[in-house]
């Protein structure tokens, strides 16, 4: 058997059990893994294709002998720990925003712009969860009719905050659902029954980071900063999959038949538009599954000529984990990461 070693950081995590969940369902060629997170999970056992690995704590010599690192730990704590895999040896795949706008640092959308992985230093950026499928979706149509201004609206769900959001919403469900008061911890305000207009922290401009993070990121994926970028990311009492209103101007009139005929064989997009019999992209169908999902395809009536969808896709997987496998595969493809190793 041939393959990599593979090392998973942050395998405790929400986006974590979403690598190893994928690892199992798609042939990377893997011939060892690695599970670090915190101190807090050493000693924790998990299961990894039919074996079980113990997690172990993240640490200076955690990545020697590794080949490919995916990570999704905190910000600050990759800002640490990735520099130190990939002097190591190791191609990182990172989850976190702590890299994604340096400039010797790709930002990939494997569907958009995997030829940027040609040059790095070591480590690759995972886009935001919302940019990525938006990308995903929008990309195809850039590419026939350059875009001019994106106007988003996000519809986030918890799991993009991590596992301890995830059981907040469901503690908070129970506690209103039977009287009980709720007392928020990892939200500011009570997510259950509730939308949130705050996603990162605010700017002087009035936005939000996680709205600045689409508008960078959508211009630096797409080789286009040019493109007009205005979001807003609320986060919703949803356990996973984000959605998206998307209001979309081109550089010429686009009609919305064209636009479904282009995304119709677009790459990892799958169109759902009849919405007249309730078929639309939502979230809970979503979840657990690879595509974008595109519908609610129309004219914009403010800007004829424009374009108005809904995306959505699970940000868990196509918007973190299943993108950076991707990235890992498609380099492993093209010759672009080390030599395959034998297993001993
Ligand atoms: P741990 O479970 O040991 O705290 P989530 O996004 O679901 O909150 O997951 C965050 C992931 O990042 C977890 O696997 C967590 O491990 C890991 N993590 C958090 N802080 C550190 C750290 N200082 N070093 C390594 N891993 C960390």
């Amino acid at each position: 058997m041939t393959g990599y070693r593979l090392a998973v950081v942050g395998a405790t995590g929400a986006v974590g059990q979403e690598f190893i969940r994928i690892l199992e369902q798609r042939d990377f060629p893997t011939v060892s893994v690695r599970l670090l997170a915190s101190a807090r999970s050493a000693g924790r056992k998990l299961v990894v294709l039919g074996e079980e690995i113990e997690v172990e704590e993240t640490g200076i010599d955690s990545f020697e002998g590794i080949d490919v690192a995916l990570f999704s730990i905190p910000a600050e704590t990759s800002r640490r720990f990735s520099p130190i895999a990939a002097r190591t040896g190791a191609v990182v795949v990172d989850n976190s925003s702590a890299f994604r706008m340096d400039d010797d640092v790709p930002l990939v959308v494997p569907e958009v712009n995997i030829d940027d992985c040609r040059q790095h230093s070591g480590i690759i950026a995972n886009p935001n969860c919302s940019t990525i499928q938006m990308v995903v979706a929008l990309y195809p149509l850039h590419r026939t009719n350059p875009i001019k201004r994106i106007v988003v609206d996000t519809y986030q769900s918890v799991s993009g905050t991590g596992s301890a959001a995830i059981a907040e919403l469901a503690a908070q469900a129970r506690q209103v659902l039977d009287g009980q008061p709720v007392e928020p911890r990892i939200y500011r305000h009570q997510i259950a029954f509730n939308a949130l207009p705050e996603i990162g922290d605010f700017l002087e401009n009035g936005y939000t980071k996680e709205e600045l993070k689409m508008v960078e990121e959508t211009r630096k994926i797409m080789h286009a900063p040019e493109v007009a970028v205005s979001a807003t990311c609320v986060r919703v009492p949803v356990f996973t999959g984000h959605g998206e209103a998307v209001h979309v101007e081109f550089t010429h009139p686009i009609p919305p038949a064209e636009a479904r005929r282009i995304l119709a064989s677009a790459p990892g997009v799958r169109l759902l538009d009849d919405p007249t019999a309730g078929v639309y992209p939502q979230a809970v169908p979503a979840t657990g599954t690879d595509e974008v999902y595109v519908g609610r395809i129309r004219e914009d009536t403010s800007l004829p000529g424009g374009l108005a969808m809904w995306i959505v896709s699970d940000n868990l997987r196509k918007g973190a984990a299943l993108n950076a496998v991707q990235i890992a595969e498609q380099m492993a493809g093209r010759g672009w990461l080390a030599p395959e190793r034998r297993a001993a």
